[in-house]
Order: structure tokens, then C-alpha cells, then sequence
């Protein structure tokens, strides 16, 4: 593996400064800073072959949409499935979250039915389905947690039951860090017959996904997340559920023949890509893929794993400092309150010190109700950061601390 010097230099935006101090970025949840390989990939699509996918004959439309279909089997080797048909292009985790939902409840849902979340989930993997729900007079079922952040595996086994059609929840948790039981709750779901769709929008960027060996019938992801650009997001879901399913939107490239009769769909993936996809940041996003896989999945993960331990080792030791989410198996992020201290405080002047951590709800109020608390302050962690920094982090929580006595 690289040291982690060569890693940072790959990275611009870690060299600046915010308010006259280094930044230190731990806020990789929301989004992480991109390589300069992936900056240069997409600059290089708009000033050498920018051209409309799947439409032109000309010599540039060709050349982006070979780069856009590179990139596809780059996702496909990724995520290790064996079909390219499998592979969709989003605009995001939002993105392809939404269109199942859209589509698998015009294509499957009667009233009375059942879908199953977590309490888990972000608004992302709550609203659509609740929106779904809302259209077709479907009903939500929650997977309870307990305190440390977890499941209750029991309580989902209870919660399966012949009105139960799909299962979907996320990998990992974007408020707490709890990964969850994928492998209980895919076999038992699958041992009903029940679909399963997995958010791995906190799961992709932290360790080695193979969606045939996770056996899930969908799986959605961001780029943005993974060290790529904004704007792009995938959508992994079994042939033969996705071979079913209607498209979600329509327009341009999805079709095979269209009259104002009737229109027929394009095979797959393209039924599910309407429009002008965002061919460059798909690129980009390969070219992220292969950053990550030079740097090694297996060298991620531990490499996070004991940032994570250091961390929750120097929080755990502040007074008046606690900790939401301490699961046994987390990725790498801290969610903590101050006594006494409001969480956007603490964010703001941990700012600047030019410390970059996210304050609030994190798109997961659920969660914060089932704690009864208004928000955490939460510092999420990736390779590219620093033992020294996660200090500086430490120190400051004390200066803020100071300033409340
Ligand atoms: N879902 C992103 C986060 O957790 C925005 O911060």
C-alpha cells in the first residue's frame, strides 16, 4: 500500500488550508474529496471526446460512449456480478433507491402489502417506499434497534410474513456506523421468497462488495461517495427482477420503438437509462474504482478499522463526551454529543479550528428519535486520514469545551 503521504498528495483539496489552519476532512460521510486521477478523467472527457452517448455516428459519440460502456464493466468487476445487464446508471444511492420503489410497486404491490426497513435507514431508504406505500396502500414494517445501535434480528424474524414483499435496509448506517447482519437478513428474506434491496451508500467505500456472494436482489450506491464525482450512482439488481420490472422514467434511449400507440423498451440495462446520462462523471466514477482498487480493498478496511479504534479510544476519553452507535462492527464513524453543548455549536467552532464534521439529524431523524435526541455531531473517517489529526479533533473538542464552562 502506498504510505499514507503519497495517498494524501493524490488528493488536492487535503493541502489547503480553511481560516489560516490545515483542513482536516471528516466528513467523508456526506461526501469524500476526489483523486487527482478522477479530476483529470473527467476534465479530459470534456476536452478531447465529449460526444452524446448511443446517438451519433461521429468519431466523438463513439469514443464517449465506448468510455461510458468501460465503465460499465468497471462497475460490474467491482461489485462482482457476471452481467453487465445488471449494471444501471443513476443519478445516485436517491436515485436508484426511488426507481425501484417506483417500479417495483406499479409492477408488484397491492394494498395490505408489507415492505420491511430498519430504523436504520436514512430518508433516502424511507421516503420513496413511504411514497410508494402512500400510491399503492402498502404498509412500512421497522426492524427495530436496541441501544448500542444494532438490529434486533428477532424482531425483523417476526416481522416476515406472507404480506411482506420486500426487504430493504441499508449496509451500513450513515448516523450511528453499524454495519448490519446482511447475511441473516438476506437468507432469511430469501427463505420466504421476499427480494432484498441493500443501500450500501455507507457500505461500497469502506470494504469489498461482491453482490453475487451477498446474494441481494438490489444494491445502489453513489459515486460521489466512493472518490467520484457528483451525479452518478448505480444500480445493481438481479436480470431477472430488473428483465420484470417497468422503467421508472421514460424518454430518449430507453426505448425500441415508439409510436403514439405504443412504445417498446429497449433491452437491459438501457431500459432503466432515459436521457442524456452523465456519461462523465460514469467515467469518472471507473476511474475512482480503480483508485480504490490500487490502493486495495483490503488495506481500506484496516487501514479504517484502526482509525476507527484510535478514535473511539480518544473520544471515549473526554468527559461529558458520548458516543451514539457502538455496535461491534462499525465503519469508520463517530457520532457523539457534549453535555450541555449544542451540536451545531460544537460544529461551528470545531470549523474553525478547520476541522470539516457534520452536525444535525444526517438525513436520519428516526434514528435521533429512537435516542430522544435533537442530533449528534458526527466525524466520519476515511483512509486518507490521519492518527494526528483525529488528536487535533480531540483537542479541539476540549477547547470547545472550555469555552461552555
Ligand atoms: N447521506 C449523507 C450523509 O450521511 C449526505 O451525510
Amino acid at each position: 500500500m502506498k504510505d499514507i503521504a503519497e495517498i494524501r498528495a493524490d488528493f488536492p483539496i487535503l493541502s489547503r488550508s480553511v481560516y489560516g489552519k490545515p483542513l482536516i476532512y471528516f466528513d467523508n460521510g456526506a461526501t469524500t474529496q476526489k483523486p487527482q486521477c478522477v479530476l483529470d478523467a473527467v476534465d479530459e472527457v470534456y476536452k478531447s471526446y465529449n460526444g452524446n452517448i448511443h446517438r451519433g455516428v461521429h468519431f466523438l459519440s463513439d469514443m464517449s460512449s465506448e468510455a461510458y460502456e468501460n465503465a460499465r464493466e468497471k462497475v460490474r468487476l467491482f461489485i462482482n456480478t457476471s452481467k453487465r445487464e445488471e449494471i444501471i446508471f443513476t443519478s445516485g444511492t436517491t436515485g436508484s433507491i426511488n426507481g425501484i420503489a417506483f417500479s417495483f410497486g406499479e409492477r408488484y404491490i397491492k394494498p395490505g402489502d408489507e415492505i420491511i426497513l430498519s430504523h436504520l435507514e436514512h430518508h433516502a431508504n424511507i421516503v420513496p417506499w413511504q411514497m410508494m406505500c402512500e400510491r399503492k396502500g402498502a404498509v412500512l414494517k421497522v426492524i427495530p434497534i436496541n441501544d448500542r445501535g444494532e438490529i434486533i434480528l428477532e424482531e425483523y424474524y417476526k416481522l416476515l410474513s406472507s404480506r411482506t414483499r420486500l426487504v430493504s435496509v441499508a449496509q451500513a448506517s450513515n448516523a450511528l456506523g453499524t454495519v448490519l447482519p446482511l447475511k441473516e437478513i438476506i437468507s432469511a428474506a430469501h427463505s420466504a421468497n421476499i427480494p432484498v434491496l441493500i443501500d450500501g451508500a455507507q457500505g461500497i467505500q469502506h470494504g469489498i462488495v461482491d453482490v453475487e456472494a451477498m446474494d441481494c436482489d438490489f444494491y445502489a450506491f453513489s459515486g460521489h461517495k466512493i472518490y467520484g464525482p457528483n451525479g452518478i450512482g448505480v444500480l445493481y439488481g438481479k436480470e431477472k427482477w430488473l428483465y420484470e420490472l417497468p422503467p421508472f422514467q421514460g424518454g430518449g434511449d430507453m426505448v425500441d420503438k415508439v409510436t403514439f400507440e405504443k412504445t417498446t423498451y429497449n433491452d437491459l440495462p438501457f431500459k432503466f437509462e432515459a436521457g442524456t446520462m452523465n456519461y462523465p462523471a460514469a467515467i469518472g466514477l471507473a476511474c475512482a474504482l480503480d483508485y480504490v482498487s490500487g490502493i486495495g480493498r483490503e488495506n481500506i478496511e484496516l487501514r479504517e478499522k484502526e482509525l476507527l479504534s484510535y478514535a473511539t479510544l480518544r473520544l471515549s476519553g473526554i468527559n461529558g463526551l458520548k458516543i451514539y452507535g457502538t455496535s461491534e462492527r462499525k465503519i469508520s464513524t463517530i457520532s457523539f454529543h457534549i453535555d450541555n453543548i449544542h451540536q451545531y455549536d460544537t460544529g461551528m467552532i470545531l470549523d474553525k479550528m478547520g476541522i470539516a464534521v457534520r452536525t444535525g439529524t444526517h438525513c436520519a431523524q428516526p434514528v435521533m428519535d429512537r435516542y430522544g435526541i435533537e442530533g449528534t455531531v458526527r466525524a466520519s473517517l476515511c483512509f486518507y486520514n490521519t492518527k494526528e489529526e483525529i488528536d487535533v479533533l480531540a483537542d479541539g473538542i476540549e477547547k470547545v469545551k472550555s469555552m461552555f464552562v
